[in-house]
C-alpha cells in the first residue's frame, strides 16, 4: 500500500492541511471510530496537483460524532445531516476551493432498479470505494494517525490518473446511475482525459436510461455542465454522443450556438449567467420543443423564461426588419422578452437589420423614460388611479418616437389626452 502522506502535507494548501490535521487528531479521540479517509475527487486532484473542490470524508464508525468534532474544531456551525448518515459542514467561510465538507459513514450501495436512488448499508472502506463512479474517484487516503497517508486504491485509480483515463468500476455503473454519463463527460473534458473504450461503449449503450432520471436530477447535471469553464467542449461532446437528445427529444445544441459559445469564451465576453447560457444553448428550438424541454427538466421559472423567451422573440423578430418600425413599436415587442433571449438572438441569430435594432434596444432605447412622473401628474390635478399609468405610457411612446422633446411638452401632451380618459 503506497503512502502519499506527502500529498497531504506538502501538496495541499494551508486551509486543506488544517482540515486534514484536525481529522488526524479527532480520529484518535473516539473509541467508536476505526478509520477516517479523505476520498473521491480530492485524492484525484491532489495527485494531479489541481486545486480540489468540496472535501469528502469517509468515516468507518461514528461519522456523526466525528463531523461534530470537526465542525467545532474548525469553528463553524454544527453539521447538518443531509442524507442517511451523511453530515454536511458548511465551509463557505473556510477559504477551501469548495463550499462544504461532506462526512459520510463508509457504506455500500445497491440499486433496486436502473436510475433509482441507491439503498445504503453501513460497511467497510473497500465497499465504500466499490460503489463509486470511476477508478480515478475510487481512491481513499487515510487520515488516521496510525496509517496517515496510506492510499487505498483497489481499482488502480492511481494508474488511471497517470494514464489520464476515465474508466468505470463495473459494467452496470451507468445503468445504476445514468448521471455518471454526464460526469464522465465533465471529467474527460475538465481534466483532458480520454474515456476508456469499453467505458465509452457502456455510456452509449446506457443513454436510454437517462430518460428514467427525474427532471431535477437531469437539470442539476445540465446546470453543473454549464457551470464548468470548459462548458462548450462538454456541450459539443454531449451533443455528438447523443446525450443532449437523451435528456429531452426536443433538445439539441446547434453548431452556430456552439460556435458563438466558443468565440465568446475566447474573447472573454461570455456571460456565465445561467439564463444567458440557457438562452444560447437552446436557441433555435421551436415552441413545441421548448415546451417539452421545460416539462422534462421540471424547470423553475428562470429556466422556463430563458427557453420560451427565444421562441416568443422568434415569432415577432421579423417585424424588426421593417425599415419604418418605430422605436415605440420596438419597445412594445421587446419589453415582453427576457434580456437573455435578446442577447442570445444578437449573438446567434442571422445578421439581418433586426440585429441593429436589437442592439439599439439593448444599449439605448430600453433606458428611455419620460421626464414626467406620476407624481407630477397628480400635482397637476389629475386624480390618482389607472389613468396616471395610461398617460405615462402615452408620454413614453411619444418621447420614444421623438414627438415630445421636453418635460413641458410631455405635460402638455398628458393634459391634452386627459379628457379622452375622463369621458370614457
Ligand atoms: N460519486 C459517484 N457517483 C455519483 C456521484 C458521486 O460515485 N453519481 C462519488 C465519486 O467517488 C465522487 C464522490 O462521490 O468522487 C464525490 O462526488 P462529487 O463531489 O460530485 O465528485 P468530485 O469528484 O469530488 O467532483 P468535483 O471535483 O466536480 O467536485
Amino acid at each position: 500500500m503506497p503512502n502519499l502522506a506527502q500529498l497531504l502535507t506538502t501538496k495541499s494548501s494551508a486551509e486543506y492541511r488544517r482540515v486534514f490535521d484536525l481529522c488526524r487528531a479527532i480520529s484518535g479521540e473516539f473509541d467508536d471510530i476505526d478509520a477516517v479517509y479523505v476520498v473521491g475527487g480530492v485524492v484525484r486532484d491532489l495527485i494531479l496537483e489541481r486545486a480540489p473542490n468540496d472535501i469528502d470524508i469517509s468515516v468507518v464508525g461514528n461519522a456523526r460524532g466525528f463531523s461534530e468534532a470537526l465542525a467545532s474544531g474548525l469553528g463553524v456551525n454544527s453539521p447538518v445531516e443531509s442524507q442517511f448518515l451523511t453530515f454536511k459542514i458548511n465551509a463557505v467561510d473556510l477559504k477551501l476551493g469548495g463550499s462544504s465538507i461532506d462526512v459520510v459513514t463508509a457504506r455500500s450501495e445497491t440499486y433496486s432498479e436502473p436510475a433509482a436512488l441507491p439503498e445504503i448499508a453501513v460497511s467497510s472502506i473497500s465497499d465504500d470505494l466499490k460503489r463509486r463512479d470511476f477508478t480515478i474517484n475510487a481512491m481513499a487516503l487515510s487520515l488516521s494517525n496510525s496509517n496517515w497517508g496510506n492510499l487505498v486504491d483497489p481499482a488502480n485509480g492511481f494508474g488511471d490518473v497517470m494514464r489520464k483515463r476515465i474508466k468505470v468500476l463495473h459494467a452496470g455503473s451507468f445503468v445504476d446511475d445514468p448521471t455518471r454519463i454526464f460526469r464522465a463527460v465533465r471529467y474527460a473534458t475538465r481534466l483532458g482525459f480520454s474515456i476508456d473504450s469499453r467505458t465509452s461503449w457502456l455510456m452509449s449503450e446506457s443513454l436510454a436510461y437517462v430518460d428514467r432520471l427525474s427532471g431535477t436530477r437531469i437539470r442539476n447535471e445540465f446546470e453543473q455542465l454549464l457551470g464548468e469553464s470548459k462548458r462548450t467542449d462538454m456541450l459539443r461532446m454531449s451533443e455528438e454522443m447523443g446525450l443532449i437528445g437523451a435528456m429531452s427529444p426536443g433538445l439539441r445544441i446547434g453548431s452556430k450556438a456552439l460556435q458563438v459559445l466558443d468565440s465568446q469564451e475566447e474573447l472573454g465576453t461570455l456571460s456565465t449567467d445561467l439564463t444567458d447560457l440557457l438562452a444560447i444553448a437552446t436557441f433555435g428550438l421551436n415552441e413545441d420543443e421548448a415546451t417539452r424541454v421545460i416539462e422534462r427538466f421540471d424547470a423553475p421559472a428562470e429556466w422556463g423564461e430563458s427557453i420560451t423567451g427565444n421562441t416568443r422573440l422568434a415569432k415577432h423578430v421579423a417585424l424588426l426588419d421593417r425599415p419604418n418600425i418605430l422605436p415605440s413599436e420596438l419597445v412594445e415587442i421587446l419589453d415582453q422578452i427576457p434580456l437573455a433571449s435578446i442577447r442570445a438572438h444578437i449573438a446567434v441569430g442571422p445578421p439581418l437589420p433586426r440585429r441593429d435594432k436589437l442592439n439599439d434596444y439593448m444599449e439605448r432605447i430600453r433606458f428611455i423614460k419620460p421626464d414626467l412622473t406620476g407624481i407630477d401628474l397628480i400635482k397637476a390635478g389629475i386624480p390618482e388611479g389607472p389613468i396616471i399609468g395610461k398617460l405615462i405610457c402615452i408620454v413614453k411612446r411619444a418621447k420614444l418616437d421623438g414627438h415630445v422633446r421636453s418635460r413641458q411638452e410631455e405635460l402638455e401632451l398628458a393634459l391634452n389626452r386627459l379628457p379622452g380618459f375622463l369621458t370614457n
